[in-house]
Formats: C-alpha cells, structure tokens, sequence
C-alpha cells in the first residue's frame, strides 16, 4: 500500500480591489496594449491598505476547508509559500494557525518565491508519504504590491496579491498513477542566476527593498525549465504528457504559458489560464488557478493535472497529481 496526499478541499481569497492596465497609463510610460500583448495580463488585484498576507492566506484556507467539510481542528499541519510575510518572524503560517483558533499541529512558511506552492507541494507530500502528517493545509498567499517599484515599468504592471490554499489528506493508493493524489515530484534552483530576479532589501541589510527583474532574461530560461522538469515529474509517475487533462501553470506570463504547453505537445484548451485576471501572484498563482480552474467546471476528480512554476533563485519545479 501506498500513503498518498489526496487534494480534499481547495480555496481562494482575492482582494477587493481590482486595477486594470489602464491605472498605469496615468502615471507611466505604458499602454494596455503592451501589457496585454507582452503579458496576457489584463488586471490584477491589491490588499487593501493593512491588508497582510496572513489574513488573505487565513481567508483561502478558510475557503478550502469550507470546500473540504471539515474544520481547522483536523488540521494537524499548515504550510505557507511567500516572500511577502507579515512580518521577519513568527511565520506567517503560525499567524494562520492562530487566526483558524488552532490549539494543536505545527507550521512553517516556505519561500522558494515563484515556485514556493510546488515546494511547498512538495514538502506535504513527503510528511504525508512518511507519515509525520496526516491532513495539511498548503497555502500560496503574496502581497507583491508591497515591494514593487512603482516607477519601474518593466516589473510594476506584472504582479498581483492574493491566495489559495488546499487541503491534503493521507489516503491509501495502490501505488500505480491510478491512484489519486500526489504521483510524483521535480525541484530545481540554481543560484548562478540570483541576480535575475531579486529583491534588492531583506532584514540583514536593513530595508525592505523593491523587486528587480531582467525579465527577459528569466523569459528565456522559462519554457525550457518548466517543460523539462514537468516532463521529469510525468516520467517518474511513468506517465506521457499524452495523459495530462490539464495544466496548471505559474501564472506570470501568457507567451510562457503557451510556449510551454507547446513544447509538451498539448493544445491550450488543456491549460488552466487566469493570468489575465489576477496578474503574477507569485506562490499564489498556481492555487489560485486551481481553485478558479475547479469553480469554473474545468477540473475534476479524476483529472491528471501537472503544474509547474519558475520564479526567482532561480527556482523551479512541477508536481504532477490526480485530483
Ligand atoms: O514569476 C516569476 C518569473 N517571472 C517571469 O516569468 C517574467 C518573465 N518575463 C516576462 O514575462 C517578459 O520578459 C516581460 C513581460 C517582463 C517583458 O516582455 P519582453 O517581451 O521580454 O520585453 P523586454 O523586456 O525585452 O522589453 C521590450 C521593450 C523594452 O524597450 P526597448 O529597450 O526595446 O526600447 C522595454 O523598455 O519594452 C519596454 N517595456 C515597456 N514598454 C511599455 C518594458 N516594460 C514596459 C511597459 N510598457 N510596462
């Protein structure tokens, strides 16, 4: 028998206020057109001013769990992928944890920035395959509206907040990619490339910073990456890109998107897209896009999913999964 980490529950919270291309146009050298056409982003939304990323992450795993039908007391584990925490420390995971009224259970954030929710993914499952973990709540949640440069044209008009969180349980499989759950996992970083996509502050040189992006520089190294490690992920469930439902991509860029779907061989109405409405929202992307993907009818159970992400580090990695 095989433990696997069956999805029971998934969920998202966005904020209220939604900002389309043209704000920018007031205040910077930009048009909606060249968003869209170099982005495929056509809005995103922003925290409200006090707005933390542990109450959007509190609100998603709320969601889930709703989803899920059960409540935060058979929760033994939460996990958060950000870099936007609320504060240095404690976690933002622990402020979940106290916020759901949780008296028992242990959590920690992840940050592996783009690619934080496929850690984090990752993480779950190996509690669960090893069975340190029974039921665990992984959450994306950002707010990249607090570090960006609102003078930098190139990286302002990209990014989002929000989160999505989903709830894991233990369940026996028969360890053949039948099974639902987590089939297999892929993690790359390669540090050579840290100067790609940075934030040029943190807490031991004293400031907050803002996010610096040579963003065609990490375009280049996007499509490969990403179709490579999510072909590694299908090979080690002993599974073709033949036999994926659906994509469920890092929402950063449509022309990333689409090259990948591309280079694994699947037409676009395989590939779950919400780029256009929620902008990069870093860790949060990809469960966001999977809470909107199930909402809008597009994924069910049974369905293979691979997801996949890059962001900065670089880092990089995909989970393939049976919903
Ligand atoms: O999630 C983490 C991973 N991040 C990513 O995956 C992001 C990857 N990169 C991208 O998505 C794309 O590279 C961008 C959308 C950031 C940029 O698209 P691009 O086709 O790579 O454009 P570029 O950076 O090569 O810039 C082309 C031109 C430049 O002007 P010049 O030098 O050709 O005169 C930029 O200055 O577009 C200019 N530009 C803009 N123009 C109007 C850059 N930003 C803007 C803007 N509005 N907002």
């Amino acid at each position: 028998m095989t433990t696997r980490a069956v999805v029971i529950g998934v969920g998202h919270y966005l904020p209220e206020r939604v900002v389309p291309n043209s704000e920018f146009e007031a205040t910077l050298d930009t048009t909606d057109e060249w968003i869209r056409t170099r982005s495929g982003i056509e809005r995103r939304h922003f925290a409200a001013e006090g707005e933390t990323t542990s109450q959007m992450a509190a609100n998603a795993a709320r969601a889930a769990l709703a989803d899920a039908g059960i409540g935060a007391d058979r929760i033994d584990t939460i996990i958060v992928a950000t870099s936007t925490a609320d504060l240095t420390f404690p976690s933002a995971a622990t402020m979940v944890q106290a916020e759901l009224e949780m008296e028992t259970g242990f959590a920690f954030d992840v940050q592996a920035v783009c690619a934080g929710f496929i850690y984090a993914l990752a993480n779950a499952n190996a509690l669960i395959a090893s069975g340190q973990a029974e039921r665990v709540l992984v959450i994306g949640a950002e707010t990249f509206s607090r570090i960006m440069d609102w003078s930098d044209r190139s990286t302002c008009v990209l990014f989002g907040d929000g989160a999505g969180a989903l709830v894991l349980e233990a369940r026996p499989g028969g360890g053949t990619s039948d099974d639902r759950g987590i089939l297999a996992t892929d993690l790359h970083s390669d540090g050579r490339y840290k100067d790609l996509l940075y934030v040029d502050g943190g807490v031991s040189t004293q400031s907050t910073g803002h996010l610096r992006m040579q963003g065609n520089q990490v375009f280049r190294h996007a499509v490969e990456k990403l179709a490579s490690t999510a072909n590694i992920s299908l090979g080690k469930a002993n599974l073709t890109s033949d036999d994926v439902d659906w994509i469920v991509p890092h929402q950063a860029n449509i022309r990333i998107i689409q090259g990948t779907a591309k280079k694994m061989g699947l037409p676009m109405d395989k590939v779950v897209v919400t780029v256009q409405d929620h902008g990069n929202t870093s860790a949060a992307s990809i469960p966001l896009a999977l809470s909107v993907g199930k909402q809008r009818g597009q994924i069910k159970e049974g369905d293979l999913i691979v997801t996949e992400a890059i962001g900065g580090g670089l880092a990089w990695g995909s989970v393939v999964l049976r919903w």
